[in-house]
């Protein structure tokens, strides 16, 4: 039987290779993003109706509860779960804004957190087996970076969020893990100067910075019964930077 999966942020960068990958091994998925991409569109037109994509905003809690309800009505259960959207404020905490803060929380944090709770909820009144979630990390949790303070805040607080609903839903047969990637090549980087970038890819022992392809596997892995006995994870993927 086919598997449903959710993922947040769908429209580039990482969550877009993690609904190709997921569509490609015959997965229903349902993404949603504020905007759309023609990248999205053109999966959407190849693969119809195994693909959901609706523009809702991460922050507003509401809106994620009627993606989530109208996703499992539709395909009628949530096997998997993915929380993907982020933003990233760069700059020093001494003059960052509230706005962007607020931002940051909002978005990376409590909207993780509200979209994991809505999927949760569906997969233990569908009793669904085999059930996960994964969300996004990032090195600068658990490593630190400055300039990045807030950002590693809400994604350090996702990593714990993660190992207690492990503990949480684990007797239910839902797993909750962690990825934790290092810098990759999308638009959230794509601030990066020239000789950070060379400077990350020095001190990385593979050399480089990563790409979406080099995460996603790991993701569908997770979201697959040969993880059956793995949660309460955090798995970093960086070619080697943090070891
Ligand atoms: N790139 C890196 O270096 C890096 C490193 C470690 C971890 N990560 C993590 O990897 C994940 C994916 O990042 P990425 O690099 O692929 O970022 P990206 O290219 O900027 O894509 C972010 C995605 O999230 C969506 N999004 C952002 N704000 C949203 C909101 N308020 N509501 C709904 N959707 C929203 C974006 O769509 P819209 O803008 O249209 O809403 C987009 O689809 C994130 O969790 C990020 O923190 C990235």
């Amino acid at each position: 039987m086919h598997s449903t999966s959710l993922i947040s942020g769908g429209s580039r960068g990482l969550g877009l290779a993690i609904v190709e990958r997921l569509l490609e091994r015959g997965d229903e998925v349902a993404t949603f993003s504020r905007s759309g991409s023609p990248a999205l569109a053109a999966l959407a037109a190849k693969h119809g109706h195994r693909l959901v994509v609706e523009q809702c905003d991460a922050a507003d809690p509401e809106a994620i509860r009627g993606f989530v309800e109208r996703v499992a009505k539709r395909f009628g259960r949530i096997d998997h779960c993915i929380a993907n959207a982020a933003v990233a404020h760069e700059g020093v905490l001494a003059t960052m804004a509230d706005s962007e803060i607020d931002a940051m929380l909002s978005v990376n944090l409590k909207g993780s957190i509200v979209f994991v709770r809505e999927a949760v909820r569906q997969m233990l009144v569908e009793r669904s087996t085999g059930a996960s979630i994964t969300v996004i990390s990032s090195v600068v949790a658990s490593r630190g970076s400055p300039g990045l303070s807030v950002y590693a805040a809400t994604k350090a607080g996702l990593e714990g969020f993660a190992k207690s609903l492990a503990r949480e839903v684990g007797p239910r047969g839902i797993r909750v893990n962690a990825i934790a990637p290092g810098f990759l090549e999308t638009d959230l980087s794509a601030s990066l100067s020239p000789e950070n970038r060379s400077r990350i890819a020095r001190r990385t022992p593979l050399g480089r910075l990563g790409l979406p392809a080099d995460i996603v596997g790991a993701i569908e892995f997770l979201a697959s019964p040969r993880a059956a006995f793995i949660t309460g994870q955090v798995l970093t993927i960086d070619g080697g930077s943090s070891a």
